[in-house]
C-alpha cells in the first residue's frame, strides 16, 4: 500500500508507491475520481495536445465481463502468462471497484502523454491513501469493447488503471540500480 500520508510531498510518493491488488469494499467516490482526473491532466504533454480521454468503470457487472474476456485475449497474446489467466475465478482487476481508462486519438506522442498522465494520477492516488495497479492485461479486451465502454471508434485505450482502497499494505518492490550507460 502507498505509504504517504495525505498532502505528502510527490518524493514520498514516488518511494512509496506500490501495485495494489487487494481491495476493500469501500467506493471511491466520484468528487474523489474527479480529482484524480484533474491530477492526471497536469501531466506534460506533446505539443500541449492534451490528448487524453478517460473512461471511468464502476459497474461490477461489466467489470466481471471485461475481465472475463481479458483472460483468453491475454493468454493468446502471452505464451508465458501467469497461470491465474487460466483460472475462472480470477479477476484481472484484482476485485477493485473502479477502472479508469486512459484513451487517446493515435498521434505521434498520443501514448506517451497518456502513460505520464497515468503516473499522475497514479502518484496522486497514493498521496491520498488510494491504491492503484495498471492492468495491461485488460486493453485489448477493451479495445473491442470501445461500444459497449461509451469508447469511440476513432480513440484507443492506452492505459487501463484500477483504484480502490487497499485492503491490505502493500510494501513498495525493489529495484535496479539505475543503469547509466555513459555520462560525458
Ligand atoms: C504497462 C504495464 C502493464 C501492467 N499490467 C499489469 C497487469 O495486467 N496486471 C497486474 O497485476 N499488474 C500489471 N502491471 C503492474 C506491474 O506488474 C508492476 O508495476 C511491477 O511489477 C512493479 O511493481 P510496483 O508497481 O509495485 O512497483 C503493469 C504495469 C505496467 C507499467
Amino acid at each position: 500500500m502507498c505509504m504517504a500520508s495525505n498532502n505528502s510531498s510527490a518524493i514520498e510518493s514516488i518511494f512509496s508507491r506500490a501495485s495494489v491488488r487487494s481491495y476493500s469494499e469501500e467506493k471511491i467516490s466520484r468528487k474523489t475520481v474527479e480529482g484524480l482526473l484533474d491530477a492526471a491532466v497536469r501531466a506534460p504533454s506533446a505539443m500541449h495536445l492534451e490528448p487524453w480521454a478517460f473512461v471511468v468503470v464502476s459497474d461490477r457487472e461489466l467489470l466481471k465481463a471485461l475481465s472475463d474476456r481479458a483472460k483468453p485475449l491475454f493468454l493468446e497474446k502471452l505464451h508465458h502468462a501467469p497461470a491465474s489467466f487460466s483460472d475462472p475465478d480470477f479477476d484481472v482487476f484484482h476485485g477493485a471497484g473502479t477502472l479508469i481508462v486512459i484513451c487517446a486519438k493515435p498521434s505521434t506522442f498520443s501514448e506517451a502523454d497518456c502513460w505520464l498522465a497515468a503516473e499522475n494520477l497514479m502518484l496522486a492516488a497514493c498521496s491520498m491513501g488510494i491504491g492503484t495497479c495498471v492492468i495491461g492485461s485488460s486493453v485489448d479486451a477493451i479495445n473491442l469493447s470501445k461500444t459497449e465502454l461509451g469508447i469511440p471508434a476513432e480513440f484507443e485505450a492506452i492505459a487501463p488503471i484500477v483504484i480502490g482502497y487497499p485492503a491490505v499494505k502493500t510494501e513498495p518492490s525493489s529495484r535496479k540500480t539505475p543503469n547509466i550507460l555513459a555520462w560525458r
